[in-house]
C-alpha cells in the first residue's frame, strides 16, 4: 500500500512539474499565470535564503531574486556599485570615481568604463551591476557626490546613460540610482525632500529622463527618502505616473535596500522587486492579498516585470554566454589609468607644469596614500593603489627619502589610530587621515635639496553620512600651515609649488588658491591614480577635464546652503538615520529638506544672479590653447544642431571640450535660469595648427520650461541665445536663435 502511495505522489509531483511551464522570453504571462501566490510573493521581494547556504552570489553581493528551479528561473545576482565591483573576499578593478568620469565630458570615457565594470561582473558571476549613481549634486557636502556626477542634469544623465550602454553592452543589466531627490547621506532613509514641481522636472527627475532617452537601463532603483511627503518607493505618482507613462521606461524598478515598509502601497506604486528583502515582506504581500489591500494585478505586474529581468539575465542565458572570460586585469588598469588622466581638471598652473623629471619634495599624507575611491556601496576591494611618490619615481623623478619614511610611517599609524581608538568602521572604507605637521627645520633642509614641491591634499566621503562644513570643506590649520610655510620656503628660493587635491567633490579654494603656482583637481581616481596624476604633472597626459559642478568662493554663497545640514555631526559612525529619539531635536534639514533655491542649483544660481566663484562649471585649463571659429546654429524641424570650429593654437597635442548653453526667453515664465547646459561634446586629441568641427544636436523641446501649473513643457516665441564653450561664465562665441512661436509639449517624451 505505502509504495502503492509513494509511486502515487511521485507520479502527481511528476505531472504537476511537468505541467509546470519553464520560462522563456516568450512565456512569462504564461508561467506568472502557473505561479502560486506564495511563489510570486517570493518572487517579488529578494531572496533572503542567501544568508542560508545557498547563494550563487559571491561574498559581497548586493541581492538575489529568488530561484525556482521548477520553473526554469534562476536567481538574479545583484553586485555593488559605480566604481568596480563590490566583493568583500576579491580584489577588483577600482576604477576613477563617478564625478571624475563627468569631469572628463566625454561620453566614449564613460561608456569604457560601463564595459569595463560590465566585464568584472561577468567574471563573477554577477546579472546586474547597481549603477550608475546618478543622483544631482545639490550641495557639495552630500557624502555621496563622489559616486554621482555633476549639478546639470544633462551633463548628469548623458554621462549615466554612455556608462549603462557600456556595461550592457557586455550583457550584464545597471541600475539608475537613486530616483529620486536622494541629495543628502543625513537621515537618507526618512528624510523628507520637498521641492515644487518645476524643480522636481527640470532638475531632480531630468537627468533620469535624459539617461532614459538615451539608454535603457534594466532596472531604476527608487530611492529611500520622501520626496513631498511620500516615501519615493510608495509613490505612484513617481514611479507610475512620471517613470513609466511620462518617461515611457519599460524596465523593472527595485527600491533600494530597506527592509519592511507598507509593501502593497509599493508594489501598487510600481517598486516591482523589493530589495534587500525579508520574509516579513512576503508574508505582508500575502496578507495583503487576503484582506483585499493589494489587487493580484499589481502583484502580477511586478512578478512580470522580475521574469522580464530573468530572461534578460546571463544566469538564465547562460547558453548564450562563453565562460566569462577571466577579465585581462592589466588591461582594465590601464583603461582605470587613462580614464583617471581623462578627468583630471587643472585648475591653474602659473609656470609650474608640466614638470621635468628633477628632485621632487612630495608633501601631504596623500602623497603617499592616495584615496582611490570613496566608501559605502561604491567601495571596491583595490588589488593595489598606485601611490604619488611611486608613479613619479617611475616617471624619473626622484623623491626625499626622509619625508617618504615619515610620512609612511605616520601614514600606518594615523589608519591604526582611527581603526581602534575612534572605532571608524572601516567596512564603509577608508578614514579620513588628518595632515600630518612638518617642523619648520624639516621643511628647511628638505627646500635645500628639491627643485619643486607637490602636495596632495585628501578628502574622502562616503554612503550614510554627509560631509560637514567646518572639518571637511573647508581646509584644516595643518593644512594651511603646511601649504604656507611651503610656498614661503619654495618661493623664496625661486621654485613652484604645485597642489593636488585627491577630493571627494568641492573644497574651499578661494582662501588659498594664490599660494601655490599650480593646482591640478584629481578626485579619487581609481587603483592607477598616482600614475595618472604623474602623466598629467609631467605632461604624458594633457588635461582636459572640466568641472562638472562649481567650486564658490564660499559655501554661504551656494543657493540653499542653509537647507543643508551642513553642520550635523551624527554621534555614532555611519549612522544614516537621525533615530526616533533625535527626530523631534532638529528637524530642519534633517526630518525634511526644503529646496529652497528650487532650480537655481550650481551655475544656475551663479550666472544668473551673476555671482562670482572661484572655478565656475566648466572650468578646466589645458597645457596648450584653442581658437573658436566659424560658429553655426540651425533649426530643423524639432531638432537644434549648433557647430563650432575648434582649432589648437598652442604648441602641444589637446583635447577640448565644448559645451552649448542656451539663454531662452522667459515667455509666460516669471523667471528663467540665464542659460543652461542643452549639448556637449570633445574633441578628438588635436595636434598643434590641427582644427575639428564639433557638432551637436538637440531636440527643440530641450528649451522648454516646465509649466507645473499645467502640467507641460513650455518652449516660448522669441530671441534665444546659443553659447558655445564649455566654462559656463565665459563662453568663446554666441550666436542668435529666432523662434517664431512657441510650442506646448505634454509631460510625455
Ligand atoms: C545601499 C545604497 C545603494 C546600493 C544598495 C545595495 O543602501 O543606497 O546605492 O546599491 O544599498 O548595496
Amino acid at each position: 500500500m505505502k509504495t502503492k502511495l509513494l509511486l502515487l505522489s511521485c507520479l502527481l509531483m511528476a505531472t504537476s512539474l511537468a505541467a509546470q511551464p519553464k520560462l522563456n522570453e516568450k512565456n512569462i504571462p504564461e508561467v506568472v499565470k502557473a505561479m502560486s501566490p506564495r511563489e510570486k510573493a517570493l518572487l517579488v521581494v529578494g531572496f533572503n535564503n542567501a544568508c542560508e547556504g545557498y547563494s550563487p552570489g559571491l561574498p559581497g553581493t548586493a541581492g538575489l531574486t529568488h530561484p525556482f528551479p521548477q520553473y526554469g528561473i534562476p536567481s538574479v545576482v545583484m553586485m555593488d556599485g559605480p566604481v568596480g565591483v563590490r566583493l568583500e573576499d576579491r580584489f577588483t578593478t577600482c576604477f576613477p570615481t563617478g564625478l571624475l568620469v563627468a569631469a572628463s565630458w566625454d561620453r566614449e570615457t564613460a561608456a569604457r568604463v560601463g564595459r569595463g565594470i560590465g566585464q568584472e561582473t561577468l567574471d563573477m558571476g554577477g546579472d546586474v551591476i547597481l549603477a550608475p549613481g546618478m543622483n544631482l549634486l545639490r550641495n557639495p557636502l552630500n557624502g555621496r557626490n563622489f559616486e554621482y556626477f555633476s549639478e546639470d542634469p544633462l551633463l548628469s544623465g548623458s554621462i549615466a546613460a554612455a556608462y549603462i550602454n557600456g556595461v550592457q553592452e557586455t550583457g550584464i543589466g545597471t541600475s539608475a540610482k537613486h530616483f529620486a531627490a536622494n541629495n543628502q547621506e543625513t537621515n537618507r532613509l526618512d528624510g523628507d525632500a520637498r521641492m515644487d514641481t518645476r524643480t522636481l522636472r527640470e532638475l531632480y527627475t531630468r537627468g533620469f529622463e535624459i539617461c532614459l532617452r538615451e539608454s535603457a537601463p534594466w532596472t531604476v532603483m527608487a530611492s529611500y527618502n520622501y520626496l513631498n511627503g511620500e516615501y519615493t518607493q510608495e509613490s505612484y505618482g513617481l514611479l507610475t505616473g512620471i517613470l513609466r507613462k511620462d518617461f515611457g521606461y519599460e524596465g523593472l524598478v527595485v527600491t533600494d535596500w530597506t527592509g519592511k515598509r507598507n509593501t502593497p502601497l509599493q508594489l501598487h506604486a510600481g517598486s516591482n522587486l523589493l530589495m534587500g528583502g525579508t520574509y516579513s515582506q512576503t508574508e505582508h504581500i500575502l496578507a495583503s492579498l487576503e484582506d483585499g489591500s493589494l489587487a493580484m494585478e499589481d502583484l502580477d505586474f511586478a512578478a512580470t516585470k522580475v521574469l522580464e529581468l530573468v530572461t534578460k539575465s546571463v544566469s538564465f542565458r547562460k547558453k548564450d554566454f562563453k565562460a566569462p572570460l577571466k577579465t585581462d586585469l592589466e588591461a582594465h588598469a590601464a583603461l582605470a589609468r587613462a580614464t583617471a588622466a581623462e578627468g583630471m581638471v587643472l585648475l591653474k598652473n602659473e609656470g609650474a607644469l608640466p614638470l621635468s623629471p628633477s628632485k621632487v619634495a612630495l608633501f601631504g599624507v596623500y602623497s603617499y596614500d592616495l584615496l582611490p575611491g570613496g566608501n559605502g556601496a561604491a567601495f571596491v576591494n583595490c588589488p593595489y593603489v598606485v601611490q604619488v611618490n611611486e608613479a613619479l619615481k617611475g616617471a624619473g623623478f626622484s623623491t626625499d627619502p626622509g619625508l617618504e619614511k615619515l610620512y609612511k610611517g605616520y601614514a600606518a599609524f594615523a589608519e591604526a589610530d582611527l581603526t581602534l581608538n575612534h572605532k571608524v568602521n572601516v567596512h564603509v572604507g577608508r578614514p579620513q587621515k588628518p595632515e600630518l605637521e612638518i617642523t619648520r627645520s624639516l621643511l628647511e633642509r628638505v627646500e635645500k635639496e628639491a627643485d619643486v614641491a607637490v602636495i596632495t591634499l585628501g578628502r574622502v566621503s562616503g554612503e550614510a553620512r554627509d560631509r560637514i562644513l567646518g572639518k571637511d570643506f573647508l581646509l584644516q590649520e595643518e593644512e594651511v600651515n603646511l601649504l604656507e610655510n611651503v610656498c614661503e620656503l619654495f618661493h623664496a628660493a625661486g621654485k613652484k609649488v604645485v597642489v593636488v587635491l585627491n577630493v571627494c567633490g568641492v573644497v574651499e579654494t578661494a582662501s588659498w588658491k594664490d599660494l601655490p603656482d599650480a593646482i591640478l583637481c584629481a578626485w579619487l581616481p581609481g587603483e592607477e591614480g598616482g600614475n595618472a596624476i604623474a602623466d598629467v604633472l609631467t605632461g604624458r597626459v594633457n588635461p582636459s577635464g572640466r568641472l562638472p559642478m562649481t567650486f564658490p568662493l564660499d559655501y554661504f554663497d551656494i543657493a540653499g546652503a542653509e537647507d543643508f545640514p551642513y553642520n550635523f555631526v551624527s554621534e555614532k559612525a555611519n549612522e544614516s538615520a537621525v533615530h526616533p529619539e533625535r527626530r523631534g531635536m532638529d528637524p530642519k534639514n534633517i526630518s525634511y529638506t526644503d529646496y529652497t533655491e528650487g532650480i537655481y542649483v550650481g551655475y544656475r544660481h551663479f550666472v544668473t544672479r551673476g555671482q562670482a566663484v572661484s572655478y565656475p562649471f566648466g572650468f578646466g585649463l589645458s597645457y596648450t590653447t584653442f581658437a573658436y571659429s566659424r560658429p553655426t546654429v540651425k533649426l530643423s524641424g524639432q531638432r537644434v544642431t549648433a557647430s563650432i570650429t575648434v582649432t589648437n593654437t598652442g604648441a602641444v597635442a589637446g583635447k577640448e571640450a565644448v559645451g552649448i548653453y542656451v539663454h531662452a526667453p522667459l515667455g509666460s515664465f516669471a523667471h528663467k535660469p540665464e542659460r543652461e547646459l542643452r549639448a556637449f561634446g570633445k574633441t578628438r586629441l588635436l595636434q598643434p595648427g590641427e582644427s575639428q568641427v564639433v557638432e551637436c544636436s538637440f531636440p527643440l523641446r530641450d528649451l522648454a520650461s516646465y509649466n507645473e501649473a499645467l502640467s507641460r513643457w513650455e518652449t516660448a516665441k522669441g530671441s534665444y541665445t546659443v553659447y558655445f564653450g564649455a566654462n559656463c561664465q565665459a563662453p568663446a562665441a554666441s550666436l542668435p536663435l529666432k523662434l517664431s512661436k512657441g510650442k506646448n509639449y505634454t509631460s510625455k517624451r
